[in-house]
């Protein structure tokens, strides 16, 4: 047993390792595999893909840091995008992004004192026809109001509860 994977991950992706001609193709998997299971992604996952994958800690590294849906530093059980390009923009996502500060008492790339949240914005989430938008988790929530964003934060944090730690990825 790895901290980072259990065994049969570990023997999974091998296996696709060493049966892939493009290895680079798995690191995402791979990543979000590591950080299903940790919670984020520590260097030691950096050097763990790299090994698995027969690719430098560096081309790992240079995905890792690419995709805002991987962490490389400890979040909160579950990680809230907001999102903040154009539709949602103009559809109030700066309200939206307030009210979730006030209402969390924390600012973008902060956790909650419970540990339940990490606030961050991102990019357009492919939503826009459900604007202002954001995602908790693998969930998207749309047209958001202030009462249900107060729906989508308790319906996550009993999920979150009820999962335990390393949750962030998982729907359910
Ligand atoms: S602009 Fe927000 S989901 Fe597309």
């Amino acid at each position: 047993m790895n901290k980072l994977l259990s065994q049969s991950e570990l023997d999974t992706f091998r296996a696709k390792a060493a049966a892939s001609a493009h290895p680079r193709e798995l690191i995402v998997d791979l990543l979000r595999a590591i950080q299903d299971h940790h919670g984020w992604v520590p260097d030691e996952g950096i050097e763990l893909a790299a090994e698995i994958l027969g690719l430098s800690p560096l081309q790992i590294e240079e995905i890792a840091t690419f995709y805002d849906k991987i962490f490389r530093q400890p979040v909160g059980r579950k990680v809230i995008h907001v999102c903040d390009s154009i539709c949602c923009w103009a559809t109030g996502s700066e309200e939206v992004a307030g009210y979730l500060r006030r209402k969390l008492g924390i600012d973008f790339g902060e956790t909650t004192a419970d540990g339940a949240f990490t606030l961050l914005p991102t990019c357009c989430l492919g939503a826009c026809g459900d604007a202002p938008a954001m995602m908790i988790g693998l969930t998207l929530y749309g047209r958001l109001t202030p009462e249900k964003i107060d729906a989508a934060l308790e319906k996550e944090k009993s999920r979150s509860q009820e999962s335990g730690v390393g949750s962030q990825g998982k729907t359910s």
